[in-house]
């Protein structure tokens, strides 16, 4: 995958990527890691094969690597993340070689990835944000009880 090739040697990825690993380092819930942005990208690959949304695999790999990225941001500067993350896609698109088309379906993705009303739907942003929270193993979590997520949110089972 061409794209998420350069984007994982890309210096501002690789700069905010481990600023968000310093700053997550003690956290006690989920962590916004590699581990995390490639759960939601295989999981989000495999709901758009299972429902047939012909979508670039390269795209879907790069917005999950992209997506959580602005937590960083959200540390240090008090920015929403999902506003964040869509900052620093915008810049770091420029530098990778998708289509105009392909560049909206990443940004948006990682606009909506926080809206509760997205699962409902069978758009590309849709199936991204539910694999993003299907990624969580709530079930083997350690935070379980502190964590803010409504019972009903938390993940009890395996879907993927
Ligand atoms: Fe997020
Ligand atoms: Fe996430």
């Amino acid at each position: 995958m061409k794209n998420t090739d350069l984007l994982l040697q890309h210096p501002l990825f690789l700069e905010k990527l481990q600023a968000l690993e310093a700053a997550e380092a003690d956290r006690f819930f989920c962590k916004h890691d590699l581990e995390h942005f490639l759960a939601v990208a295989r999981i989000c690959y495999i709901h758009c094969l299972e429902e047939g949304l012909a979508i670039n695999k390269d795209v879907i790999y790069v917005a999950a690597l992209l997506h959580d990225l602005g937590r960083v941001d959200q540390y240090q500067a008090g920015i929403p993340h999902d506003q964040a993350s869509y900052q620093l896609a915008q810049r770091l698109l420029s530098d990778l070689d998708f289509t105009v088309e392909e560049e909206g379906l990443i940004l948006q993705a990682i606009a909506k990835h926080r809206q509760k009303d997205q699962t409902d739907s069978a758009s590309f942003a849709s199936f991204f944000a539910l694999a993003d929270k299907e990624s969580r193993l709530c079930f083997h979590c350690p935070a379980y009880s502190a964590c803010k997520w409504s019972p009903t949110k938390k993940n009890r089972t395996i879907h993927y």
